[in-house]
């Protein structure tokens, strides 16, 4: 049943939508590579990965290559370097050793995050307003070598200010108290990241958003005025699974039960 406030929302975003340009989509494909170290082998690969997302309309590949490689490695972001074809974005925390990196492979754009090494995932937004110095410092190394920098913040008035003082473009807001909020607590969520935008416009920065987003929350953030882009990985390659497990297990049962006698395979028994 829909009811009354979704049938006014979707309105409401359907008329927004003809005066706003519409956000494009980065893809976060660190997923599949968790799923590929899980057994430290080769499969799934998150290279020609990118490029079925590239095929299903990805504007963006972006990958985190975290200092503790849990996920996505070395190797994964040189080649995607050489085979993404629309924006390779690379998130990354604020370190020397990840700097040299960017700097040696140039991505299209760099997402700077805090990274802890207990953490499951990204936790929360970077605390530019207490570091200022070693921002600047960072985004105009990145910048003098024409490298888009992105920093990934919290809703919140004083660390877009400080953004914009370190002298990035862009900021990717955190979503991930409107993702997590309840059902009641989501509206004001939503409030604080509108207002985060709207801010962070009048600031001159250019905006995107990401974490946490699913199916079921995306379009009131997609909907935000002045959104950029958003960058979504764990629900797309959660429905990936959900839509590929029946073929998949359909094409294992074909070669069990039609097991080819080509000599390649070695000697039949009997
Ligand atoms: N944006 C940033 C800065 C992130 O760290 C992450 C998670 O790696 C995402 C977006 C994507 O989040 P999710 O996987 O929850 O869609």
């Amino acid at each position: 049943m829909i009811d009354e406030l979704t049938v006014l929302r979707r309105t409401c975003i359907g008329s927004v939508r003809e005066f706003v340009t519409m956000a494009s989509l980065g893809v976060n494909i660190d997923h599949i590579a968790n799923v590929r170290q899980a057994r430290r082998t080769v499969e799934p690969d998150p290279v020609p990965m990118a490029l079925l997302a590239e095929l299903g309309g990805a504007d963006g590949i972006t990958v985190h290559l975290r200092e503790d490689r849990r996920h996505i490695q070395d190797r994964d972001v040189e080649l995607l370097r050489q085979t993404v074809r629309s924006r390779l974005n690379l998130e990354m925390a604020a370190t020397e050793e990840m700097l040299a990196i960017a700097l040696r492979l140039k991505p299209d754009m760099v997402t700077l995050v805090p990274e802890r090494r207990q953490e499951v995932t990204t936790e929360g937004g970077l605390d530019v307003a207490a570091q200022a110095k070693d921002f600047s410092d960072l985004v105009r190394r990145l910048q003098d070598s024409d490298i888009p920098v992105s920093l990934f913040v919290d809703p919140d008035r004083r660390q877009l200010q400080a953004c914009q003082s370190s002298g990035a473009r862009w900021v990717e807001l955190h979503t991930g108290a409107y993702a997590e909020a309840s059902w009641t607590d989501q509206p004001q969520e939503l409030a604080r990241l509108i207002e985060a935008a709207a801010i962070a416009r009048q600031l001159g920065l250019r905006v995107n958003a990401g974490h946490g987003l699913t199916y079921q929350n995306v379009e009131p953030v997609a909907a935000i005025p002045g959104m950029e882009e958003l960058n979504i990985g764990h629900t797309i390659v959660a429905r990936a699974l959900a839509i590929g497990l029946q073929q998949a297990v359909r094409e294992m049962k074909v070669l069990i039960q039609n097991p080819r006698l080509d000599p390649l395979f070695g000697q039949q028994p009997g």
